[in-house]
Protein backbone atom coordinates (compact mmCIF):
# COMPACT_ATOMS: atom_id res chain seq x y z
CA UNK A 1 0.00 0.00 0.00
CA UNK A 2 1.46 3.26 -0.34
CA UNK A 3 0.24 5.67 2.62
CA UNK A 4 -0.67 9.23 3.44
CA UNK A 5 0.61 9.13 7.87
CA UNK A 6 -0.55 12.54 8.97
CA UNK A 7 0.95 13.94 12.39
CA UNK A 8 3.35 11.36 12.22
CA UNK A 9 6.82 13.86 13.40
CA UNK A 10 4.82 13.52 16.78
CA UNK A 11 5.72 10.37 19.17
CA UNK A 12 2.96 7.59 18.32
CA UNK A 13 2.72 8.38 14.37
CA UNK A 14 6.77 8.31 14.43
CA UNK A 15 6.57 4.75 16.07
CA UNK A 16 4.16 4.23 13.77
CA UNK A 17 6.13 4.73 10.56
CA UNK A 18 9.21 2.86 11.93
CA UNK A 19 6.82 -0.17 11.78
CA UNK A 20 5.47 -0.05 8.65
CA UNK A 21 7.78 1.54 6.25
CA UNK A 22 9.90 -1.32 5.25
CA UNK A 23 6.52 -2.96 3.94
CA UNK A 24 4.54 -0.04 3.02
CA UNK A 25 5.39 3.33 0.96
CA UNK A 26 5.01 5.96 3.30
CA UNK A 27 4.63 9.95 3.09
CA UNK A 28 3.82 12.24 6.29
CA UNK A 29 2.16 15.46 6.21
CA UNK A 30 3.12 17.41 9.46
CA UNK A 31 2.52 21.10 10.36
CA UNK A 32 5.74 20.57 13.00
CA UNK A 33 4.17 21.99 15.89
CA UNK A 34 6.23 22.04 19.04
CA UNK A 35 5.35 18.65 19.68
CA UNK A 36 6.09 17.36 15.81
CA UNK A 37 10.20 16.40 14.97
CA UNK A 38 11.89 16.31 11.71
CA UNK A 39 14.53 13.92 13.73
CA UNK A 40 11.62 11.64 14.79
CA UNK A 41 11.48 10.16 11.65
CA UNK A 42 13.42 7.70 9.58
CA UNK A 43 16.00 9.65 6.70
CA UNK A 44 14.15 7.56 4.53
CA UNK A 45 10.79 8.68 4.73
CA UNK A 46 9.18 11.69 2.57
CA UNK A 47 8.02 14.26 4.84
CA UNK A 48 5.79 17.06 3.63
CA UNK A 49 5.19 20.23 6.00
CA UNK A 50 1.61 21.42 6.15
CA UNK A 51 -1.43 21.06 8.34
CA UNK A 52 -4.55 18.69 7.84
CA UNK A 53 -7.19 21.92 7.57
CA UNK A 54 -4.98 23.01 4.32
CA UNK A 55 -7.09 21.75 1.78
CA UNK A 56 -4.44 22.29 -1.41
CA UNK A 57 -2.27 20.62 0.61
CA UNK A 58 -4.02 17.93 1.67
CA UNK A 59 -5.30 16.92 -1.72
CA UNK A 60 -1.87 17.15 -3.30
CA UNK A 61 -0.48 14.56 -0.82
CA UNK A 62 -3.36 12.53 -0.91
CA UNK A 63 -3.71 11.65 -4.69
CA UNK A 64 -3.05 7.81 -5.50
CA UNK A 65 -2.92 6.96 -1.51
CA UNK A 66 -4.10 3.49 -1.23
CA UNK A 67 -5.08 4.45 2.83
CA UNK A 68 -4.64 7.77 5.09
CA UNK A 69 -3.59 7.48 9.10
CA UNK A 70 -4.54 10.53 10.69
CA UNK A 71 -2.35 10.78 13.54
CA UNK A 72 -2.64 14.79 13.80
CA UNK A 73 -3.49 16.06 16.79
CA UNK A 74 -2.68 18.82 19.48
CA UNK A 75 -2.43 15.99 22.02
CA UNK A 76 -1.64 17.98 25.47
CA UNK A 77 -4.88 18.20 28.13
CA UNK A 78 -3.48 21.00 29.90
CA UNK A 79 -2.78 23.12 26.87
CA UNK A 80 -6.49 22.58 25.89
CA UNK A 81 -7.40 24.01 28.95
CA UNK A 82 -5.56 26.90 28.67
CA UNK A 83 -6.61 27.42 25.24
CA UNK A 84 -8.71 25.06 22.63
CA UNK A 85 -8.61 26.94 19.71
CA UNK A 86 -5.91 24.65 18.05
CA UNK A 87 -8.00 21.41 19.34
CA UNK A 88 -10.78 22.77 17.23
CA UNK A 89 -9.15 23.59 14.21
CA UNK A 90 -6.64 20.14 14.09
CA UNK A 91 -9.58 17.43 15.33
CA UNK A 92 -12.56 19.18 13.76
CA UNK A 93 -11.46 21.15 10.49
CA UNK A 94 -8.56 19.16 10.12
CA UNK A 95 -10.53 15.57 10.22
CA UNK A 96 -13.22 17.02 8.23
CA UNK A 97 -11.12 18.00 5.28
CA UNK A 98 -9.24 15.15 5.03
CA UNK A 99 -12.50 12.94 5.10
CA UNK A 100 -13.35 15.59 2.42
CA UNK A 101 -10.28 14.83 -0.04
CA UNK A 102 -10.57 11.16 0.44
CA UNK A 103 -14.07 11.04 -0.54
CA UNK A 104 -13.03 13.25 -3.61
CA UNK A 105 -10.06 11.23 -4.72
CA UNK A 106 -11.55 7.91 -3.65
CA UNK A 107 -8.99 6.80 -1.26
CA UNK A 108 -9.89 3.46 -0.29
CA UNK A 109 -9.49 3.35 3.21
CA UNK A 110 -8.86 6.19 6.17
CA UNK A 111 -7.95 5.05 9.66
CA UNK A 112 -8.74 7.88 12.65
CA UNK A 113 -6.41 7.66 15.41
CA UNK A 114 -8.16 8.33 18.62
CA UNK A 115 -8.59 7.88 22.58
CA UNK A 116 -10.08 6.30 25.58
CA UNK A 117 -10.55 9.74 26.78
CA UNK A 118 -13.77 10.28 24.12
CA UNK A 119 -15.55 8.48 26.60
CA UNK A 120 -14.88 9.83 29.77
CA UNK A 121 -14.04 8.49 33.50
CA UNK A 122 -15.46 5.62 34.62
CA UNK A 123 -14.90 4.61 38.24
CA UNK A 124 -15.26 1.08 37.62
CA UNK A 125 -15.08 -1.60 35.00
CA UNK A 126 -14.41 -0.65 31.37
CA UNK A 127 -15.55 1.11 28.45
CA UNK A 128 -16.67 -1.13 25.28
CA UNK A 129 -17.07 0.34 21.91
CA UNK A 130 -20.62 0.82 22.39
CA UNK A 131 -20.36 2.86 25.89
CA UNK A 132 -21.47 6.13 25.10
CA UNK A 133 -18.92 9.35 24.32
CA UNK A 134 -18.86 11.82 27.16
CA UNK A 135 -15.79 13.76 26.99
CA UNK A 136 -14.89 15.85 29.72
CA UNK A 137 -11.59 18.06 28.55
CA UNK A 138 -11.60 20.58 25.69
CA UNK A 139 -9.12 17.90 24.11
CA UNK A 140 -11.26 15.17 24.28
CA UNK A 141 -14.63 16.90 23.12
CA UNK A 142 -12.94 17.71 20.12
CA UNK A 143 -11.17 14.64 19.74
CA UNK A 144 -14.86 12.88 19.67
CA UNK A 145 -16.24 15.52 17.44
CA UNK A 146 -13.38 14.60 15.01
CA UNK A 147 -14.66 10.60 15.51
CA UNK A 148 -18.11 11.22 14.97
CA UNK A 149 -17.08 13.28 11.55
CA UNK A 150 -15.76 9.87 10.57
CA UNK A 151 -18.11 7.67 11.85
CA UNK A 152 -21.21 10.25 9.65
CA UNK A 153 -19.11 10.33 6.54
CA UNK A 154 -18.54 6.10 7.00
CA UNK A 155 -22.21 6.12 7.14
CA UNK A 156 -23.56 8.93 5.03
CA UNK A 157 -20.93 8.38 1.72
CA UNK A 158 -19.91 4.99 2.85
CA UNK A 159 -15.99 5.74 3.04
CA UNK A 160 -14.11 2.59 4.17
CA UNK A 161 -13.01 4.49 7.88
CA UNK A 162 -12.35 2.93 10.83
CA UNK A 163 -11.64 4.47 14.55
CA UNK A 164 -9.01 2.99 16.92
CA UNK A 165 -9.17 4.66 20.36
CA UNK A 166 -5.96 4.00 22.45
CA UNK A 167 -5.75 4.19 26.04
CA UNK A 168 -2.17 6.40 27.90
CA UNK A 169 0.86 5.56 25.65
CA UNK A 170 4.53 5.88 26.90
CA UNK A 171 7.62 4.56 25.59
CA UNK A 172 10.67 6.65 23.43
CA UNK A 173 10.20 9.97 21.81
CA UNK A 174 6.87 11.30 23.92
CA UNK A 175 7.34 14.75 24.23
CA UNK A 176 8.07 15.54 28.13
CA UNK A 177 4.74 17.46 29.01
CA UNK A 178 3.11 14.42 29.34
CA UNK A 179 3.53 12.40 32.67
CA UNK A 180 5.54 9.16 32.61
CA UNK A 181 8.62 11.42 30.51
CA UNK A 182 7.66 14.43 32.57
CA UNK A 183 8.94 12.64 35.79
CA UNK A 184 11.84 10.21 33.95
CA UNK A 185 13.46 13.81 32.91
CA UNK A 186 12.99 15.39 36.36
CA UNK A 187 14.11 12.34 38.50
CA UNK A 188 17.03 12.10 36.07
CA UNK A 189 17.82 15.96 36.83
CA UNK A 190 16.86 15.79 40.41
CA UNK A 191 14.35 18.22 39.55
CA UNK A 192 10.47 18.01 41.76
CA UNK A 193 7.92 15.98 40.55
CA UNK A 194 4.80 16.97 40.18
CA UNK A 195 1.81 15.09 40.95
CA UNK A 196 -1.44 16.55 40.73
CA UNK A 197 -3.91 16.41 43.65
CA UNK A 198 -3.77 13.34 45.37
CA UNK A 199 -2.44 11.42 42.83
CA UNK A 200 -4.53 8.55 43.06
CA UNK A 201 -5.82 9.03 39.37
CA UNK A 202 -6.05 5.91 37.09
CA UNK A 203 -5.14 5.39 33.67
CA UNK A 204 -4.49 2.05 31.75
CA UNK A 205 -0.79 2.39 30.39
CA UNK A 206 0.04 1.14 26.78
CA UNK A 207 3.85 0.78 25.09
CA UNK A 208 3.74 2.61 22.11
CA UNK A 209 4.73 0.07 19.71
CA UNK A 210 1.66 -2.53 21.10
CA UNK A 211 -0.97 0.65 19.94
CA UNK A 212 1.08 1.35 16.75
CA UNK A 213 0.84 -2.97 15.95
CA UNK A 214 -3.10 -2.54 16.94
CA UNK A 215 -3.57 0.40 14.48
CA UNK A 216 -1.84 -1.59 11.41
CA UNK A 217 -4.03 -4.47 12.29
CA UNK A 218 -7.56 -2.25 11.83
CA UNK A 219 -6.27 -0.72 8.95
CA UNK A 220 -5.50 -4.36 7.64
CA UNK A 221 -8.16 -5.94 8.35
CA UNK A 222 -10.95 -3.85 11.14
CA UNK A 223 -14.27 -3.53 9.39
CA UNK A 224 -15.39 -0.74 7.80
CA UNK A 225 -17.73 2.25 9.69
CA UNK A 226 -16.03 0.36 12.94
CA UNK A 227 -14.34 1.59 15.87
CA UNK A 228 -11.94 -0.79 17.69
CA UNK A 229 -10.85 -0.03 21.49
CA UNK A 230 -6.73 -0.43 22.09
CA UNK A 231 -5.87 -0.83 26.14
CA UNK A 232 -3.37 -1.25 27.89
CA UNK A 233 -2.88 -4.56 30.22
CA UNK A 234 -2.02 -2.75 33.11
CA UNK A 235 -3.50 -0.06 34.78
CA UNK A 236 -2.12 1.84 37.66
CA UNK A 237 -2.53 4.91 39.69
CA UNK A 238 -0.17 8.33 38.52
CA UNK A 239 1.53 8.24 42.78
CA UNK A 240 2.74 4.40 41.60
CA UNK A 241 4.00 5.14 38.38
CA UNK A 242 5.98 8.06 39.82
CA UNK A 243 7.14 5.44 42.43
CA UNK A 244 8.72 3.15 39.95
CA UNK A 245 9.72 6.07 37.75
CA UNK A 246 11.99 6.87 40.99
CA UNK A 247 13.22 3.07 41.53
CA UNK A 248 15.06 3.37 37.97
CA UNK A 249 15.54 6.60 37.12
CA UNK A 250 17.06 7.47 40.56
CA UNK A 251 16.32 10.02 42.94
CA UNK A 252 13.65 9.78 45.92
CA UNK A 253 10.20 9.88 47.34
CA UNK A 254 11.10 13.12 49.04
CA UNK A 255 11.09 14.58 45.56
CA UNK A 256 7.59 14.12 45.33
CA UNK A 257 5.36 17.22 45.42
CA UNK A 258 1.77 17.14 45.47
CA UNK A 259 0.54 20.38 43.05
CA UNK A 260 -2.74 22.30 42.26
CA UNK A 261 -5.37 19.76 40.48
CA UNK A 262 -5.75 19.61 36.65
CA UNK A 263 -9.38 21.36 36.31
CA UNK A 264 -12.39 18.53 35.52
CA UNK A 265 -9.25 15.71 36.10
CA UNK A 266 -10.64 12.80 34.77
CA UNK A 267 -10.25 10.08 37.34
CA UNK A 268 -9.84 6.83 35.48
CA UNK A 269 -9.75 5.47 32.53
CA UNK A 270 -10.20 2.10 31.42
CA UNK A 271 -10.87 0.41 27.85
CA UNK A 272 -12.34 -3.44 27.21
CA UNK A 273 -10.07 -4.48 23.99
CA UNK A 274 -11.89 -7.93 23.98
CA UNK A 275 -13.40 -6.68 20.08
CA UNK A 276 -9.96 -6.51 18.89
CA UNK A 277 -8.82 -9.52 20.46
CA UNK A 278 -11.62 -11.52 19.41
CA UNK A 279 -12.43 -9.97 15.96
CA UNK A 280 -8.59 -9.54 14.91
CA UNK A 281 -6.56 -11.10 17.40
CA UNK A 282 -4.34 -8.03 18.64
CA UNK A 283 -2.73 -8.38 22.39
CA UNK A 284 -0.64 -6.42 24.19
CA UNK A 285 2.79 -7.74 24.55
CA UNK A 286 4.45 -5.53 26.31
CA UNK A 287 3.48 -5.40 30.64
CA UNK A 288 3.89 -2.37 32.12
CA UNK A 289 7.20 -3.04 34.38
CA UNK A 290 9.05 -3.96 31.53
CA UNK A 291 7.64 -1.33 28.78
CA UNK A 292 8.70 1.30 31.40
CA UNK A 293 12.22 0.05 32.42
CA UNK A 294 12.51 0.50 28.18
CA UNK A 295 11.47 3.69 28.53
CA UNK A 296 13.81 5.23 31.49
CA UNK A 297 16.36 3.47 29.56
CA UNK A 298 15.92 5.07 26.33
CA UNK A 299 15.96 8.76 27.64
CA UNK A 300 18.62 7.80 29.74
CA UNK A 301 20.51 7.25 26.59
CA UNK A 302 19.13 10.21 24.14
CA UNK A 303 20.13 13.00 25.81
CA UNK A 304 20.37 14.28 22.10
CA UNK A 305 16.81 14.11 22.02
CA UNK A 306 15.71 15.85 24.77
CA UNK A 307 18.65 18.15 25.38
CA UNK A 308 17.40 20.64 23.55
CA UNK A 309 13.90 20.03 24.23
CA UNK A 310 14.41 21.49 27.86
CA UNK A 311 16.56 23.98 27.01
CA UNK A 312 13.50 25.40 24.13
CA UNK A 313 10.17 25.82 24.23
CA UNK A 314 9.30 23.55 26.75
CA UNK A 315 10.72 25.14 29.32
CA UNK A 316 8.76 28.31 29.01
CA UNK A 317 5.82 25.76 29.25
CA UNK A 318 6.95 24.33 32.36
CA UNK A 319 7.58 27.56 33.85
CA UNK A 320 4.13 28.99 32.96
CA UNK A 321 2.07 25.94 33.55
CA UNK A 322 3.81 24.55 36.64
CA UNK A 323 4.81 28.27 38.08
CA UNK A 324 8.55 27.72 38.85
CA UNK A 325 11.41 27.16 36.51
CA UNK A 326 13.14 23.72 35.56
CA UNK A 327 16.58 23.12 37.63
P1 LIG B 1 2.11 14.28 19.56
O1 LIG B 1 1.67 15.57 20.17
O2 LIG B 1 3.39 13.68 19.98
O3 LIG B 1 2.17 14.44 17.96
C1 LIG B 1 1.18 15.09 17.22
C2 LIG B 1 1.74 15.41 15.84
O4 LIG B 1 0.70 16.02 15.07
C3 LIG B 1 2.92 16.39 15.87
O5 LIG B 1 3.95 15.92 15.04
C4 LIG B 1 2.32 17.69 15.32
O6 LIG B 1 3.27 18.51 14.64
C5 LIG B 1 1.24 17.16 14.39
N1 LIG B 1 0.14 18.12 14.15
C6 LIG B 1 -0.55 18.82 15.08
N2 LIG B 1 -1.50 19.57 14.48
C7 LIG B 1 -1.41 19.32 13.15
C8 LIG B 1 -2.12 19.79 12.01
N3 LIG B 1 -3.12 20.66 12.13
N4 LIG B 1 -1.78 19.32 10.79
C9 LIG B 1 -0.73 18.43 10.66
N5 LIG B 1 -0.02 17.96 11.71
C10 LIG B 1 -0.36 18.40 12.93
O7 LIG B 1 0.88 13.30 19.78
P2 LIG B 1 0.86 11.72 20.01
O8 LIG B 1 0.90 11.45 21.46
O9 LIG B 1 1.81 11.07 19.08
O10 LIG B 1 -0.64 11.41 19.54
C11 LIG B 1 -0.92 11.01 18.20
C12 LIG B 1 -2.40 10.68 18.08
O11 LIG B 1 -2.74 9.63 18.98
C13 LIG B 1 -3.34 11.84 18.43
O12 LIG B 1 -4.40 11.82 17.53
C14 LIG B 1 -3.80 11.53 19.84
O13 LIG B 1 -5.08 12.08 20.08
C15 LIG B 1 -3.83 10.02 19.79
N6 LIG B 1 -3.66 9.33 21.09
C16 LIG B 1 -2.60 9.64 21.92
C17 LIG B 1 -2.41 8.92 23.08
C18 LIG B 1 -1.26 9.21 24.03
O14 LIG B 1 -1.23 8.66 25.12
N7 LIG B 1 -0.29 10.04 23.64
C19 LIG B 1 -3.31 7.89 23.43
C20 LIG B 1 -4.39 7.61 22.58
C21 LIG B 1 -4.53 8.33 21.40
O1 LIG C 1 -5.81 8.36 27.66
C1 LIG C 1 -5.24 8.69 26.42
C2 LIG C 1 -4.70 10.08 26.51
O2 LIG C 1 -3.57 10.02 27.35
C3 LIG C 1 -4.32 10.69 25.17
O3 LIG C 1 -5.47 10.81 24.37
C4 LIG C 1 -3.67 12.05 25.36
O4 LIG C 1 -3.20 12.55 24.11
C5 LIG C 1 -2.50 11.90 26.30
O5 LIG C 1 -1.94 13.18 26.57
C6 LIG C 1 -2.92 11.23 27.60
O6 LIG C 1 -3.77 12.09 28.41
P1 LIG C 1 -3.62 12.21 30.00
O7 LIG C 1 -4.16 13.52 30.40
O8 LIG C 1 -4.12 11.00 30.69
O9 LIG C 1 -2.01 12.17 30.08
P2 LIG C 1 -0.95 13.03 30.90
O10 LIG C 1 0.37 12.40 30.68
O11 LIG C 1 -1.08 14.49 30.68
O12 LIG C 1 -1.39 12.75 32.41
C7 LIG C 1 -1.47 11.42 32.92
C8 LIG C 1 -1.93 11.51 34.37
O13 LIG C 1 -0.90 12.14 35.14
C9 LIG C 1 -3.17 12.38 34.56
O14 LIG C 1 -3.95 11.83 35.61
C10 LIG C 1 -2.60 13.73 34.98
C11 LIG C 1 -1.35 13.33 35.77
N1 LIG C 1 -0.24 14.31 35.75
C12 LIG C 1 0.22 14.75 34.55
C13 LIG C 1 1.24 15.66 34.48
C14 LIG C 1 1.73 16.17 33.14
C15 LIG C 1 0.36 14.74 36.94
O15 LIG C 1 -0.05 14.31 38.04
N2 LIG C 1 1.38 15.63 36.87
C16 LIG C 1 1.85 16.14 35.71
O16 LIG C 1 2.77 16.97 35.72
Amino acid sequence: MKLLVTGAAGFIGSTYVRLVKDEHEVVVLDKLTYAGRRENLPDDVPLVVGAIEDPVVVREVMEGVDAVVNFAADSHVDRSIADQEAFARTHVIGTGNLLDAARELRVPRYLQVSTDEVYGSIASGSFTEKSPLDPSSPYSATKAAGDLLVSAHAHTYGIEAVICRGSNNYGPRQYPEKLIPLMILNALHGDSLPVYGDGRQVRNWLFVEDFCRGIHTVLERGRPGEAYNVGGPDECENLEVVSRIIELAGGDESLIEHVTDRPGHDRRYSLSSEKLRSELGWEAQVRFHEGLRRTVDWYRDNEDWWGPIRSGEYREYYEKHYGRALG
